[in-house]
């Protein structure tokens, strides 16, 4: 397989990627061939940043729009990269999953988390909202009927993905970022920013999907300081959101 992996790192993310690609290599689907894909605002001093690590990786220049424009606008940029990563040839990524700038993988990563026939799409179970007793598993689904992320009641119970890692063949993950952004645009024609942006978006459309989706554990969005009942493999870093974002 061709792995693709989407990043985005403006301001002061980027200090994250060279760790994250690391960690990767190192453990995230080992024996595929991997396509490090990233979006940055600042391509010639990230081209220098992970020039040490000789990977393969196709850099795009985005606009940092801060928070949240920045995340709300990342599935836009994944379908801007539809045509360009399509035209690759042999590099041409067969799947891709997104993972936040933020994230290490911090043990090994294998084949569970590829997408299979019936179920082409690959998300995480959220770590806040994961169903043990005493704790709701609904998460935080956008309950505006106004907002093209809204879910209706009835979708709830079947799970609340987290934003930080999913993935999905090239084709799926594709038709989701479409989809998702032409949503997002007409949420912002009408003013709206669904409650977490992004995320609200995802669970609306892999609500949709039902059984087509692959949900792992929290294992694999598992942040850094918190105690829950799961392998940590795929870590969300704990940081200062004010300071990263300035
Ligand atoms: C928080 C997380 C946010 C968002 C939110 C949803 O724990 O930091 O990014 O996922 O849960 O309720």
């Amino acid at each position: 397989m061709n792995v693709g992996i989407l990043t985005i790192a403006t301001g002061k993310y980027k200090k994250f990627v060279v760790p994250l690609y690391e960690s990767i290599k190192d453990n995230f689907l080992r024996g595929h061939k991997k396509l490090y894909i990233l979006f940055t605002d600042e391509p010639d001093e990230m081209k220098e940043m992970l020039r040490p690590l000789s990977i393969d990786a196709v850099i795009f220049k985005i606009e940092r729009r801060g928070f949240p424009g920045d995340t709300l606008l990342r599935y836009h940029h994944f379908s801007n990269a539809k045509i360009t990563l399509s035209l690759l040839g042999e590099r041409a990524p067969d799947c891709l999953y997104y993972l936040d700038a933020d994230m290490l993988i911090s043990s090994e990563v294998g084949d569970e988390v590829l997408p299979t026939k019936k179920k082409k799409l690959v998300g995480v179970a959220h770590p806040g909202y994961w169903s043990r007793p005493g704790h709701s598993a609904l998460g935080t689904p956008e309950t505006n009927p106004l907002s093209k992320a809204f879910i209706p009641q009835d979708r709830w119970r079947l799970c609340y993905w987290a934003g930080g890692f999913n993935g999905g063949s090239f084709q799926d993950f594709m038709t989701m970022s479409e989809t998702i952004s032409y949503r997002v645009n007409q949420d912002l024609d009408r003013g709206i920013v669904a409650v977490w942006h992004d995320e609200s978006h995802l669970n609306a459309y892999l609500s949709e999907l039902q059984e087509g989706v692959k949900t792992l554990t929290p294992s694999y969005c598992y942040p850094e300081s918190w105690s829950i009942p799961f392998v940590k493999r795929i870590v969300a870093l704990d940081k200062n959101h004010a300071e990263v974002r300035s």
